[in-house]
């Protein structure tokens, strides 16, 4: 599971699907119509992906029955982070990817900014 995050990250950063040409139609189970971030292929996937991470479903970014919508502000949030993912990754020095939503997220909407209380103090 990591390893198909990682490859798909590294996908995701190499091709902006902006600079692909218009796509015809883009209803419920149609061809995208409003990637930016991501190739068409690693469409599925990712948003696979991004549920697991956050711990959400899918409508917890998507307007049910219309995907391509960005009404949800949530899924904005979502595309920023993308991109922030794929910056943090081009600076490893080894041009491998070692960051995914999950690295952070944990299954959670929101990421602990510190240990949970009960933890022993690190040495
Ligand atoms: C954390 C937020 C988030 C979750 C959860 C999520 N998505 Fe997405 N989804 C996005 C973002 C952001 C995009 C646009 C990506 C881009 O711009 O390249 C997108 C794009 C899409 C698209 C392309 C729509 C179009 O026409 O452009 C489909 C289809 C889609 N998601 C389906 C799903 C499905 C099915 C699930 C549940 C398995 C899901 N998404 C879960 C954020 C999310
Ligand atoms: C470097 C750590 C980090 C990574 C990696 C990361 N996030 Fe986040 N994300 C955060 C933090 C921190 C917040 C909370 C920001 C705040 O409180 O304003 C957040 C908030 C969000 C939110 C808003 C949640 C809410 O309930 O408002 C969404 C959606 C989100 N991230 C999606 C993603 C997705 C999708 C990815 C992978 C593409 C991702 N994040 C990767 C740190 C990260």
């Amino acid at each position: 599971m990591r390893f198909l995050v990682t490859v798909l990250f590294l996908t995701a950063m190499t091709v902006s699907a902006q600079d692909a040409a218009p796509k015809q139609g883009g209803g419920r189970g149609g061809p995208p119509k409003n990637l930016k971030v991501l190739k068409p292929e690693d469409e599925r996937p990712v948003m696979g992906a991004m549920r697991g991470a956050l711990g959400q479903q899918c409508n917890f970014c998507h307007v049910r029955g219309d995907n391509a919508s960005d009404e949800i502000p949530k899924k904005l949030v979502a595309r920023k982070m993308m991109e922030m993912v794929n910056d943090i990754n081009a600076k490893f020095p080894d041009g491998k990817v070692h960051v995914s939503c999950y690295t952070c997220h944990r299954g959670k909407t929101t990421p602990d900014m510190v240990p949970p209380p009960a933890a022993p103090p690190a040495q």
